[in-house]
């Protein structure tokens, strides 16, 4: 059976549709002091948890949820669409947790195996203390893109160009490049923009997250007379008015995945994580 999380109910679906196994009727509730609890009515041989920690509470509930669904089935696997705290990979300063390893710790206890979807790095994956895969959805960003004129795929860091490869790849032809970037706080970033000629272009940014949409909106400040812009990432936070920044930016479209259910998720990655599982 599918568990879906509250915030991966979408995603959830569309894999138990994908695998033809039954979604379980998970019942979601909080208690006046903001605590929340969740109930797993059905039982199962297997239990797949579907549920992205897109927030601490979202996090909380997936520990619920995996100790709820291993009184329910004798496997649980735990798919995390869109791993939180992830990017925070390293102690950056003295003193400073690694976060991303905190994370993968607390849901290991609940987990026989994990499986997550583009990790800002793969190396998050050994942070587990149970088997964990990635899957990389980044191939069907290139499903919601138009007919473009002499397509240009950019990264805004050298950290993503292989993403912008994978969906030229998958768009079939275009150049790629990268911007160098520069951050010197979670909204504050310095882009350096690449040789590539971006006039009379249909410019295409990838990236794996859009977050506060500082990144894309400042390397689109750097292109000089593009025709039309698009962004695209596997996960779509849009945090605050991360969505307002790239429409004013001049932003024609944003496509993202569903590891993050957004108005922006135009592909879903069921079939990539039922391919995996
Ligand atoms: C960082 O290296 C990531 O790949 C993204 O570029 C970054 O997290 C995007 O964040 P924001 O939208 O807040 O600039």
């Amino acid at each position: 059976m599918i568990v879906p999380g509250s915030a991966s109910q979408e995603l959830a679906a569309a894999l138990a549709a994908e695998l033809d196994e039954p979604l379980a009727a998970v019942e979601y509730d909080w208690f006046a002091d903001g605590e929340t609890l969740v109930r797993v009515p059905d039982s199962a041989e297997r239990a797949v948890v579907v549920a992205s920690t897109v927030s601490d509470a979202e996090h909380v509930e997936l520990l619920q949820l995996q100790d709820a669904a291993a009184s329910r089935a004798s496997e649980v696997v735990t798919v995390l669409p869109y791993m939180g705290y992830a990017r925070q990979d390293e102690a950056f300063d003295p003193g400073q947790p690694v976060s991303a390893r905190a994370m993968a710790r607390s849901i290991s206890t609940g987990a026989d195996r994990v499986l997550t979807v583009n990790p800002h790095e793969r190396s998050v994956c050994d942070f587990f203390d149970v088997p964990c895969a990635a899957v990389d959805a980044a191939g069907r960003l290139a499903e919601p893109l138009p007919a473009l004129s002499d397509p240009l795929f950019l990264s805004p860091d050298a950290g993503a160009v292989e993403l912008a490869r994978t969906v030229r790849d998958a768009y079939g032809r275009g150049e790629t490049d990268y911007f160098e970037k520069i951050r010197h706080s979670d909204t504050d970033v310095d882009v350096r923009p690449s040789d590539a000629d971006t006039a009379g272009r249909d410019v295409v940014l990838v990236d794996d997250i859009v977050a506060t949409g500082s990144t894309m909106s400042t390397a689109i400040e750097q292109l000089s007379d593009p025709t039309r812009v698009f962004v695209t990432c596997v996960h779509p936070m849009l945090a605050a008015n991360a969505r307002t920044k790239l429409a004013t930016a001049g932003v024609e479209a944003v496509y993202g995945t569903d590891t993050i259910e957004r108005a922006a998720s135009a592909v879903s990655v069921a079939p990539a994580v039922a391919e995996t599982l």
